[in-house]
């Protein structure tokens, strides 16, 4: 079984190459983020090297940054694609069924082999919720101990999930922000290498995979892609997956990247100058409620190169197309349905026409939240 292609790493502020001694997830000279470059893409036929005896992650392995000695014992990614007529063609991407319920296993399993492959025996990650379940549900299969930084705010059944996963979770009163702070300080004080997914590059390693599958499922077809946008780690993993592709010679022109955020977290869409007419943060989102995402400037780019935009939803939005979306089947988070949420906004604002195939990527499942689910939809005057 041969390595992956050669890579490198560089810093995205003063472009240095960082020579992977021991486990990094910025650049400490600049604070600048880092990202992982794969050389000669264009000598490379995409097709001639999926490892075709899997139909998950391990496929792709060729352009993972890991060695496949050490990836997590349980297999991550694979996920359907399920089509519907919903004025356009939509395609929902049903990611949250990965072992976790989120798309975030495919970042933990990449991040995870590489710091098993680097010898350490502890992380450190913060989150909202359900990359913290990812972590530690996949940490437990490597036999690496787990310190979780989340909100205390966050839904009830994600943290009663993490524990019952056996992390060591810590609670922490505030913003999404004050738990990154919480979470740094540990590993400053030498509590397990800080592996957060708001920087680290591997995670986003983990998540372009999303569009090698969408590019096997669908071919050169998609016009546009909608997801939620909070660190925009999904967002810049798919990117940089169709960037490869492109790169390879297997499409032409990458799809159009739209970026959803919920009503008070729009940092990106302000900065694209797109105003929205009420300050209240939204309630429902808890996976995107980020005011200042570390990769901004990556993600203004990876728009403006796809001729892409950004969207704003409100709670009142995320509920009707909860609704919906149970109706049809997926039992999905509030944060996942903001991205069907903006679809039928776009739709109706002919943003989006009627011939457009368009990718709805399904990021959370609805059943870590029942209690959320519950309230939201049965007891809401929304
Ligand atoms: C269900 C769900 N969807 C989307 C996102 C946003 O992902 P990212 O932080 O990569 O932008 C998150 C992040 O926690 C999430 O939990
Ligand atoms: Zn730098």
């Amino acid at each position: 079984m041969g390595d992956c292609l050669k890579y490198s790493i560089q810093c995205s502020k003063c472009r240095s190459e960082i020579e992977l001694r021991e486990w990094v997830w910025k650049h400490t000279e600049c604070n600048g983020t880092l990202n992982i470059e794969f050389k000669g893409l264009e000598n490379i036929r995409f097709s001639n090297i999926l490892r075709k005896e899997y139909n998950d992650i391990r496929r792709y392995m060729e352009l993972l940054p890991v060695k496949q000695e050490y990836v997590p014992k349980i297999p991550v990614g694979g996920t359907p694609l399920a089509k519907r007529h919903l004025g356009a063609n939509v395609y929902f991407k049903m990611d949250y069924l990965n072992p976790s319920g989120s798309f975030k296993d495919r970042g933990a399993y990449i991040t995870l082999a590489k710091v098993k492959e680097l010898g350490c025996q502890e992380i450190i990650e913060d989150s909202s919720g359900n990359a913290g379940i990812a972590f530690s549900l996949l940490a437990r299969t490597a036999g690496i101990k787990a310190n979780i930084y989340i909100p205390k705010k966050a839904p009830e059944g994600k943290k009663r999930f993490l524990k019952l996963l056996g992390a060591n979770v810590v609670e922490v009163e505030g913003s999404r922000e004050d738990v990154n702070k919480e979470a740094l300080k540990a590993e400053r004080k030498g509590k397990g290498v800080y592996v957060g997914h708001w920087w680290n590059p591997f995670f986003i390693e983990g998540l372009k995979t999303i569009a090698y599958e969408l590019w096997e499922q669908l071919g050169e077809k998609i016009d546009y892609i909608f997801t939620p946008v909070g660190s925009g780690g999904l967002f810049l993993g798919i990117f940089k997956g169709f960037l490869e592709l492109k790169n390879m010679g297997a499409i032409p022109t990458i799809p159009k990247l739209v970026a959803v955020q919920a009503q008070g977290y729009c940092s990106l869409c302000e900065k694209l100058g797109l105003s929205y007419e009420t300050k209240e943060r939204s309630k429902l989102a808890d996976g995107i409620m980020i005011l200042k995402p570390p990769r901004l400037s990556e993600i203004i780019n990876a728009i403006r190169e796809t001729e892409g935009f950004c969207v704003v939803v409100s709670d009142k939005e995320i509920v009707l197309a909860l609704k919906e979306l149970i109706n049809m089947g997926f039992i999905v988070e509030p944060t996942s349905a903001t991205a069907y949420a903006a679809f039928k906004k776009s739709f109706s604002e002919k943003l989006v026409g009627e011939s457009s195939n368009v990718v709805i990527v399904l990021t959370g499942s609805g059943l870590k939240v029942l209690d959320k689910l519950n309230s939201v939809i049965f007891r809401s005057n929304l």
